[in-house]
Formats: structure tokens, C-alpha cells, sequence
């Protein structure tokens, strides 16, 4: 930990588990100055194998003995949903700064346990919502306020892919499965941040699973000052991620809002104008990797603040809740 401040020092990553989504971040946690020094499995043997084929010095056979190891700096958790808190915290007590999947949590609770852990020890714990750190979503949301299409009254935003992998933790309600934990996370995140608020209150309509997870879910949020967002996320339909944003005298598309090229492109339409916008950006997941050990370094707050991850978790929690009971659910004040 000592060399985390220096700029020039390694920053050294620890990664949580073998999981599909590693192979989005086993580059950018070895470029520049930061070094992939250790995986950990519940197997030993698994985290052996995917050591030695992907390079990396140290394999572990629980996740508790990697978060020991003092050459680690920081971990990545990429675990099912529900085992985020319990590992980011028991990671900060060891001294180590967390970059953690999204969902990071599944309710206001473990957010609070996150807080209380972060300052608590002195590390960064930040969501893997790694949209945010390309220039896009900042974009779009000066374009949203600033006139460009009149005044903003409200989003659509869609993440649906067909998930056909039976056994999948997805479809697993005890391990925080869903569609809307799992991809409707994005469109309502992306709302929240073009919005710039917190949604007073929210519907929701869900197909459930056998198993008790939603599968398709259709919600509404809506805003202080009569800006709305209607979201869409399945298991069940064909791959698709977009966003509009909905103005009084014009309209903003975004075809990739969650997964931008580096080269990223907004069409704005105005009457019968028709432009683009084009933002450039870092690679995908290097921004998020990036973000950590610079706030670790410099003690100014990662991008993706917990206080920002409560409000995503509280609005996702009340759009189940909505579905559940067919009420609108008010947030929490
Ligand atoms: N940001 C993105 O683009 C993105 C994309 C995909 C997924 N994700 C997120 O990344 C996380 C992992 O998703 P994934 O699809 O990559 O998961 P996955 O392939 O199913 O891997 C999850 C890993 O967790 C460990 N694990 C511990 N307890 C487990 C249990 N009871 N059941 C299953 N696995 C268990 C396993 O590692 P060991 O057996 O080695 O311990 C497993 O390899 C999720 O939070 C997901 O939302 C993010």
C-alpha cells in the first residue's frame, strides 16, 4: 500500500473469482502502472490454471488469503451480486481499495456497510459502472440542459439480450438475479445522470421467473420538475442497448450508451435537423481501473461515489418493489 500515493509506483490488482467478465479486464489492470499480482478462486486448483494461462504471479484458493496478501493494492470483485458487500467490506478492513462489479449492492444497507467501511479504513470502494468514465454520458447530459432539444422532459433507455445459459447466477434470486439488477442497472443509472437527480418516485412491471427473478421488467421514474424515464431490460429479447433523450423541440440518440466505442457518436435531431455528435474516449474498462488508483493516489473521491451508487440501488429496490405490489413506490427522502 505504501506506494499507492507515487505516481510512478505500481498500483497492484487482486482479482475475486474466475469469472467470464475478468477476460473485459485482465488488460487495462496491467497497463501503465498497474500489475495484475494475484487471482483467487474458491478452487485452488481453477485458480492455478487460470494463473498460469493468463500470466499472473500468485493463485489463491480463497478469497480471504488473497485479500491478505500486503503486495496487493486494491482488488476486483466480479462475484454474484449478493457476495459484493461482504467481500468489499472485508477487502477495506484489509487495507485494500475495491473497484466492485455493478450491482454493487442489493439494498441501502450494504451501501451504508461500504461507506462505513471506506472511510472507516482510508481506501476507495467504487462501482464497475464503466460507461461513466467515457466522456459520452457527460455529454449528453450538457446537451440535455443546455437547450439543445428545448427543455428535457424525459429518457428511454433499453439493455435486453437473449440469456440462454441455464445455471447462470442470473436466474438465481439468492445470488441477486434479474434482469433488472443485472442490465436494467445501466438505463436507470444513465437516467439518474442525465436527469441530475433522484427520482421522487417510481412503477414497475416484471415477468417473473419460475425461481422468482424477473426476467423482462418495464419501469418508470419519475423526476423533480416533470422530466420522466421509462426503462427496459430482459433476459428474453434480442440483443439491444439504446437511449433517447426526449426534449421539447428536438431529441438525442444513443445506439451504444452503456458499451461506447472509443470513437462514440449522438445523433441530435431538431426539427427536421439531423447532426451528430462525435465523443472520444478511453478504452471500455480502463477508465474504471484508471479512476481507483487515481483516487487512491490523490484521496480526491472515485467518479462513481457510493452516495451515487445508494441512489441507483434505492431506485432499483423500489422499481421491484413497485412490480411486486403494482404500486408506485416513493423513494426514501
Ligand atoms: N461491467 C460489465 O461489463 C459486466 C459484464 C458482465 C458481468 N458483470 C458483473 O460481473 C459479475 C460477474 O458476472 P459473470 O457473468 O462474469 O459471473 P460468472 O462468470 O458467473 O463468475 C462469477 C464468479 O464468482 C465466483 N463465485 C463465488 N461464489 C459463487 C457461487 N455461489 N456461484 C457462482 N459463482 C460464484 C466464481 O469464481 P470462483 O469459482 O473462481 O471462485 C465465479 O467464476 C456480476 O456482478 C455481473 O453483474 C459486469
Amino acid at each position: 500500500m505504501a506506494g499507492v500515493t507515487d505516481i510512478a509506483a505500481p498500483f497492484c490488482w487482486g482479482i475475486l473469482g474466475v469469472a467470464r467478465i475478468n477476460r473485459s479486464l485482465v488488460g487495462p489492470l496491467r497497463q501503465g502502472r498497474h500489475q495484475l499480482v494475484a487471482v483467487a478462486s474458491r478452487s485452488l486448483d481453477r485458480a492455478r490454471a487460470y494463473a498460469d494461462a493468463q500470466g499472473i504471479p500468485t493463485a489463491y484458493g480463497s478469497y480471504a488469503d488473497l485479500i491478505a496478501d500486503p503486495a496487493v493494492d486494491a482488488v476486483y470483485i466480479p462475484l454474484p451480486n449478493s457476495m459484493h458487500v461482504e467481500w468489499a467490506v472485508k477487502a477495506a478492513a484489509a487495507g485494500k481499495h475495491v473497484l466492485c462489479e455493478k450491482p454493487i449492492a442489493l439494498d441501502a444497507t450494504g451501501i451504508r456497510q461500504m461507506q462505513e467501511a471506506a472511510r472507516t479504513h482510508g481506501v476507495v470502494i467504487t462501482e464497475a459502472f464503466m460507461y461513466r468514465h467515457h466522456p459520452l454520458v457527460a455529454k449528453v447530459t450538457a446537451l440535455a440542459h443546455d437547450g439543445t432539444i428545448g427543455r428535457l422532459q424525459g429518457i428511454r433507455g433499453t439493455f435486453s439480450f437473449p440469456l440462454d445459459r441455464p445455471g447462470d447466477t442470473r436466474f438465481d434470486a439468492g445470488l441477486g438475479g434479474g434482469s433488472l439488477w443485472d442490465v436494467g442497472c445501466y438505463p436507470v443509472s444513465f437516467a439518474r445522470t442525465v436527469a441530475a437527480a433522484r427520482p421522487l418516485a417510481v412503477q414497475g412491471a416484471a415477468a417473473w421467473s419460475e425461481g422468482d427473478v424477473d426476467l423482462s421488467f418495464f419501469g418508470q421514474l419519475h423526476f423533480p420538475g416533470n422530466v420522466f424515464a421509462q426503462i427496459h431490460c430482459s433476459f428474453e429479447s434480442p440483443f439491444k442497448t439504446e437511449v433517447e433523450v426526449i426534449g421539447s423541440e428536438g431529441r438525442l440518440l444513443i445506439r451504444h450508451p452503456f458499451k461506447p466505442e472509443i470513437t462514440e457518436t449522438i445523433e441530435v435531431q431538431r426539427g427536421d435537423e439531423h447532426t451528430t455528435v462525435a465523443v472520444d474516449g478511453p478504452p471500455l474498462y480502463q477508465g474504471e481501473v484508471d479512476d481507483v488508483a487515481e483516487a487512491a493516489r490523490t484521496g480526491r473521491p472515485p467518479l462513481v461515489t457510493l452516495a451515487d451508487s445508494l441512489d441507483n440501488t434505492e431506485t432499483l429496490v423500489a422499481l421491484l418493489e413497485a412490480a411486486r405490489t403494482g404500486a408506485t413506490v416513493a423513494l426514501p427522502t
